[in-house]
């Protein structure tokens, strides 16, 4: 794979302007030209892929530990489709820039150093999209899987207009269950308390609602985990609808797509790579039961008050999440009659480095 990038579409070079690029004064009086640069990278298959500000971007996110990966995943087994692993560098990115914007002494600063906000949210979009393009390979629809991401979603909306979210939604006891068997470091999070967790999980599921709302109901998707797991073709069919993408069988069995040649690319550290090898199953979903302090339990709905909001019963251990459809049965009989099989395919995803793929993210020629 070989890829090219130019800035300003057709180039700078030719002194033509993209037909989205426009003229505006800059803070210190000369013309800038507003133009959405472009990253344009060559497929195996010898096609060019352009992508800009107005490409339509999906950002998976959620609190960790809610599916994010198992849904990058059946997206990612889409031929049109490429999300891979985690950057870590967007949302970090992204959460200085929301620092720099809460302090009023810090944004004095840079309004009078000439950094406007356009010239940040310019430097940003090109930054983010270098990084979502280039890390993996090109594809149809780009998609980047950062759960953190959704904290900025309305301004990820502002710099690529046209993306689309989805927010994984996820029982929080399982989720906090999960990050403290599986010591998922999350700065805040104290992995000696349910109490606390739980508290921190309410804080970041609340903030991550309240950007879903004001993206609205055509830029950001509420994916319920447990509906996802339980009724995966009717979740995949409004979700595929939702990203405008034609239906395809494949994202049902996006274990079969796993660590093949244009498949699906896992990250051998990533905590989830051992799970989301296996078909979507039944195995994590009330995994938390009996494992959460009394006190914590009695006093749920107050101290997860979110919980009662995305229509979890707090009392209930476990709630009625629903029946299965039988094909996840036949899924969830596999994972537990094969575990040998599922953690020996695990076991080698995670041998694997993408250092020694040959894949390097280089732009064409
Ligand atoms: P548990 O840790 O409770 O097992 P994330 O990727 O957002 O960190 O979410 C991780 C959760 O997704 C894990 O929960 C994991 O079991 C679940 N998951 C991953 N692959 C899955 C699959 N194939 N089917 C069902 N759940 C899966």
């Amino acid at each position: 794979m070989s890829t090219t990038g130019s800035l300003f579409g057709g180039g700078c070079g030719d002194k033509k302007m993209s037909p989205s690029a426009s003229k505006s004064k800059s803070s210190s009086g000369s013309n800038v030209l507003q133009a959405s640069r472009k990253t344009a990278m060559q497929g195996s298959d010898g096609k060019l892929y352009e992508y800009d500000r107005d490409s339509p971007i999906i950002f998976i996110g959620g609190v960790p530990r809610s599916g994010t990966t198992l849904m990058r995943a059946m997206l990612d087994a889409h031929d049109d489709v490429r999300c891979g692993e985690e950057t870590r560098v967007v949302p970090r990115i992204l959460q200085m820039r929301a620092k720099w914007m809460k302090s009023q002494k810090e944004s004095v600063r840079l309004e009078e150093a000439g950094l406007t906000g356009e010239v940040l949210d310019s430097a940003l979009s090109s930054f983010i999209l270098e990084v979502v393009a280039r890390h993996g390979e090109p594809s149809r629809r780009l998609c980047n899987k950062d759960p953190f991401t959704l904290k900025s979603g309305a301004y990820l909306k502002r710099l690529f207009p046209n993306s689309k979210f989805l927010f994984m939604v996820r029982d929080g006891r399982a989720t906090v269950h999960s990050i403290i068997t599986r010591k998922v470091t999350i700065t805040g999070f104290d992995l000696k308390s349910y109490r606390q967790c739980l508290q921190k999980w309410n804080a970041a599921i609340k903030s991550m609602d309240e950007q879903c709302k004001e993206l609205g109901d055509t830029h950001c998707l509420r994916v319920p985990y447990e509906q996802l797991v339980l009724h995966p073709r009717e979740w995949m069919t409004k979700i595929l609808s939702f990203l405008e993408l034609e239906w395809t069988e494949d994202v049902l069995h996006h274990e079969q797509k796993v660590g093949k040649e244009h498949g699906i690319s896992l990250s051998k550290v990533e905590r989830s790579s051992d799970q989301v090898v296996k078909p979507v199953n039944l195995e994590a979903l009330s995994k938390w039961v009996g494992h959460i302090p009394d006190d914590v339990v009695d006093e749920m709905a107050e101290v997860a008050p979110m919980l009662k909001h995305f229509g979890y019963d707090p009392h209930g251990n476990p709630p009625k999440y629903g029946q299965p459809d039988g094909e996840v049965v036949k899924n969830t009989n596999d994972v537990l009659e094969n575990g040998s099989k599922w953690d020996h395919i695990g076991e080698e995803v995670k041998k694997h480095s993408k250092k020694d793929s040959g894949f390097r993210g280089r732009r064409s020629a």
